[in-house]
């Protein structure tokens, strides 16, 4: 076990049982930033660091029962979390660090990832890995129900220029791990940067 995955799964660790109760209102936000994903019915998508599984139901109705969904998380607690509220019939969940994902190249339509990328150890690693296993095409959605201001206040702190997700930073970090990003939005009630994978 890595000092990385500890630290995550401590902290995430301490605050699974109350997380939905924290955040009550954000179901439509994760609805409508699933909707900007575009998936098809049938389709295949990641929910990458799912946590307690908020995402993994607007994913089911998008794809249909025909189409597959997985939630991925480090860390147990957020994933019981996700099971004791029922999301499991939403998709199959993973107990995996998305930095070595049990899942096939280009097996996948679609990573979706809210509240991630922030927290991860080596994020260009991290998100081409994420590239691995979507088709040419694919797509991926990085997304948190605040913007970056907003969520800043929150945790009484300052945003920085060297922030991973500033437009300028975010960008090149995508175009090095092999994804165009092709939108990108920081409101006060919502981030979300869509890319597409490169060939
Ligand atoms: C801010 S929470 C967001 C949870 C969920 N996506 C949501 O929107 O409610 C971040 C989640 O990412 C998970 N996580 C962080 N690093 C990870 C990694 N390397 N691999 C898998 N999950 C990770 C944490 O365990 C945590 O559940």
């Amino acid at each position: 076990m890595s000092d990385d995955h500890t630290h995550v799964q401590e902290f995430f660790g301490a605050r699974a049982a109350h997380w939905d109760s924290r955040f009550p209102d954000d179901g439509p936000a994760y609805a409508a930033a699933v909707a900007a994903l575009g998936l098809c019915a049938g389709d295949r998508v990641l929910d990458a660091g799912c946590g307690t599984g908020r995402a993994l139901p607007p994913l089911r109705a998008a794809v249909g029962a025909s189409g597959v969904v997985v939630g991925a998380d480090l860390t147990p607690a957020m994933l019981e979390a996700a099971v004791r509220a029922g999301r499991d019939r939403a998709g199959w969940l993973l107990l995996t660090d998305v930095a070595a994902l049990p899942l096939r190249s280009g097996s996948l339509d679609a990573v979706f990832a809210a509240g991630l990328v922030a927290h991860l150890a080596h994020p260009a690693e991290n998100l081409r890995e994420l590239r691995r296993v979507v088709r040419p095409g694919g797509a991926l959605a990085l997304f948190h129900p605040v913007g970056r201001a907003a969520l800043a206040a929150r945790q009484g702190r300052r945003l920085t220029p060297d922030d991973l997700r500033a437009e300028a930073n975010l960008r090149p970090l995508l175009a090095g791990s092999g994804w165009r990003m092709t939108s990108y939005t920081d409101e006060d009630d919502r981030f979300l940067a869509l890319a597409v994978r490169e060939d």
